[in-house]
């Protein structure tokens, strides 16, 4: 592993609009992730760069004593590569800090490897938001995890 997660700054935004762009049916306009990502209070938005190459990126929101999982995604030919699965592992240490205490994110009923991705850390399905993407009309599994507080450094929530 040669690349690093670091907080996202503004240079970010191409590199993270080309994987939104070319990982998710309705991306996230380059005014909408600006707005995110300067919400610093309550938003922690974080990439992984190798070389100058921003292979991934997650962003969450905090709300009251909760982590939402907003977006997160690889760069295509980089997956597998344990990239997302490291952003989230910051993203969940940082909630551990603010301390909060439960999680909450929506996935596409299809999604299958994303859902593999977060049962790792402890999500579970708990409802169906339908037609939740517009563009495509499907539904979204809600999951949602209880935090333990346990340092990163591999999945860190309670089943
Ligand atoms: C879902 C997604 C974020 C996963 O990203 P990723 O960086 O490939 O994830 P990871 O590498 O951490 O883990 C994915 C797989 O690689 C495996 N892996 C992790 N580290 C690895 C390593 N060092 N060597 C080999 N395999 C590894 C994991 O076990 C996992 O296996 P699985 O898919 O069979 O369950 C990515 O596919 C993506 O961007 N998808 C489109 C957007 C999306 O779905 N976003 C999430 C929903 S909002």
């Amino acid at each position: 592993m040669t690349w690093r997660i670091r907080v996202a700054e503004r240079r970010d935004v191409p590199g993270i609009l080309e994987i939104e762009e070319a990982q998710f049916p309705e991306p996230w306009s380059r005014g909408m992730l600006l707005d995110e990502m300067a919400n610093v209070a309550t938003r922690r938005y974080t990439v992984a760069e190798e070389d100058g190459i921003i292979l991934g990126y997650c962003g969450v929101m905090f709300v009251l004593s909760e982590l939402h999982v907003n977006t997160l995604g690889t760069r295509p030919g980089h997956e597998g590569r344990g990239v997302a699965t490291a952003l989230l592992q910051d993203a969940l240490a940082d909630a551990a800090t603010r301390q909060v205490a439960t999680a909450l994110l929506e996935v596409a009923v299809s999604n299958q490897r994303a859902q593999r991705l977060y049962q790792r850390f402890g999500f579970a399905p708990v409802s169906v938001r339908k037609r939740y993407y517009q563009k495509t009309g499907e539904d979204a599994l809600v999951m949602f995890a209880h935090l333990t507080g346990a340092p990163a450094g591999g999945p860190t929530l309670a089943p």
